[in-house]
């Protein structure tokens, strides 16, 4: 295993980082390196080290770094101009393909990041309901609007369905508007539904929440229930819509939701997101059909951004080619395999969690089901793991494995040797 060298210059760029940015980063990720380039499923430094890159941009770059395809569709955008604020083709055309593919979609609204997009999600669901509060459940993570950050990571969990903000800076009385509910217990989130109601617009949930899938049923009781009530079922799409399946989570699992909120392979590396969703619910974005007082008022400079969705275009079309979903988990899932014989090789206490596409190690053996259960996961234990990996030059986010396309089985059995000593270190730790 190679060990990451800094260069002068790179710690230059890096001193510089602190000089101007809080905490001397974007906000994003816990180590200090400064990315040079990426091309398909591998990064480089300013140091010139190389990476095998399972970040991917936190998501984005399903299809790996710069590809030619992309690359291409965005030269050819940006010689005509980057944006323009009413209607371009390319977006047009992105939302046909939203629609082709998502079972739930019959229109789109475009925004510039997920957070936006469960935001607005959510302001749909109460301008059709015209009633205020949201379910969310705890441990899920819907970006970092006001209303997403309520016990998404609760030090202390507290009595079901009570919200605590994640952050400062929420006005308290927010969290009065945010119902909690334990993932993967159906019979508690359905009748804390029943109870609430008289007040609630709708329910939000990550498919498969951070790595812990959906128990069988699950989805399914939430659909039944909102409908009935004719409640909005959104699910949050930003990571796993065009991932799990081409038409994400809600083909994968059989379930289709009211609306989606979708980001991240959209748009191909560039700020893109969307809500997509039922015309009876998307219908509330157009205040000619019901009327100024009922509409939901959405406006975004870069909304539908030409260049964005032309990178999102040719994303898709590399994704529609035969056999890409299947390399895709085909790959991923020899890279959970081999994870899971490294933690029975090295005696860890662990287990690999998530769908090939996108997964991690949690550092327990308690079944996990919920964000309860996956607080057991042993925190320094993934500390050392993060800091093995990336050492031997393996990039990852600090709860999450991405595989692309780009990805090759040899990239898969060199990432497992990394890992194999980053287990190794873990456990003597
Ligand atoms: C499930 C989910 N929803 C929403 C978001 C927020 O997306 P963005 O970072 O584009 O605001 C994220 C980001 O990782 C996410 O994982």
């Amino acid at each position: 295993m190679t060990q990451r060298a800094v260069t002068d210059t790179e710690s230059a760029i890096a001193e510089r980082a602190r000089n101007v940015l809080p905490a001397g980063g974007f906000g994003n990720v816990t180590f200090d390196i400064v990315i040079r380039e990426g091309r398909g499923g591998r990064a480089w430094d300013e140091s010139g080290n190389e990476y095998l890159d399972f970040l991917l941009g936190s998501g984005p770059m399903l299809v790996g770094h710069a590809h030619p395809d992309v690359t291409a569709a965005v030269q050819e955008q940006v010689s005509k101009g980057s944006t323009f604020f009413v209607n371009n083709e390319a977006g047009i055309q992105l939302a046909e393909a939203i629609v082709d593919a998502m079972a739930c979609a019959e229109k789109v609204r475009f925004l510039s990041s997920g957070s936006e997009a469960t935001f607005y999600a959510m302001r749909v669901a109460r301008a059709h309901r015209q009633r205020g509060k949201i379910m969310k459940f705890e441990g899920g993570f819907h970006g970092m609007n006001d209303y997403a950050l309520m016990s998404m990571a609760p030090v202390r969990p507290g009595n079901f369905p009570q919200a605590t903000a994640d952050t400062a800076g929420i006005p308290d009385s927010v969290s009065d508007e945010i119902l909690i509910a334990p993932f993967n217990d159906a019979a508690t989130a359905v009748s804390l539904i029943y109870e609430h109601q008289d007040d609630l617009a709708g329910v939000i949930v990550e498919p498969l929440q951070r790595m812990i899938p959906p128990e069988p049923g699950f989805l399914e009781a939430l659909r039944e229930v909102t409908q009935e009530l004719d409640m909005a079922l959104i699910f949050d799409e930003v990571v796993t819509g065009f991932r799990f399946a081409y038409g994400g989570a809600q083909e994968l699992y059989g379930v289709t939701p009211d609306l989606c909120a979708l980001g991240k392979v959209i748009g191909g590396g560039y700020p893109l997101s969307a809500v997509a969703g039922r015309e009876e619910f998307m219908k509330y974005f157009d205040a000619g059909e019901v009327g100024a007082e009922n509409a939901v008022k959405q406006i975004g400079t870069l909304s539908g951004n030409p260049v964005a969705a032309a990178a999102g275009l040719a994303t898709l079309e590399i994704l529609k080619q035969p056999g890409t979903f299947e390399h895709l988990f085909a790959t991923g899932q020899r890279f959970m395999d081999g994870l899971t014989s490294l933690i029975g090789k090295h005696s860890v206490r662990g287990q690999v969690r998530g769908v090939p596409p996108m997964f991690d190690i949690l550092f327990t053996d308690v079944d996990v089901k919920d964000y309860r259960g996956a607080s057991q996961s042993n925190g320094a234990k993934l500390k050392v793991f993060n800091e093995q990996v990336l050492a031997g030059g393996l990039l990852k986010g600090d709860n999450k494995f991405y595989v692309s396309t780009a990805h090759t089985i040899d990239d898969i059995d060199e990432a497992l040797v990394i890992c194999d000593a980053a287990l190794a270190a873990v456990g003597k730790a």
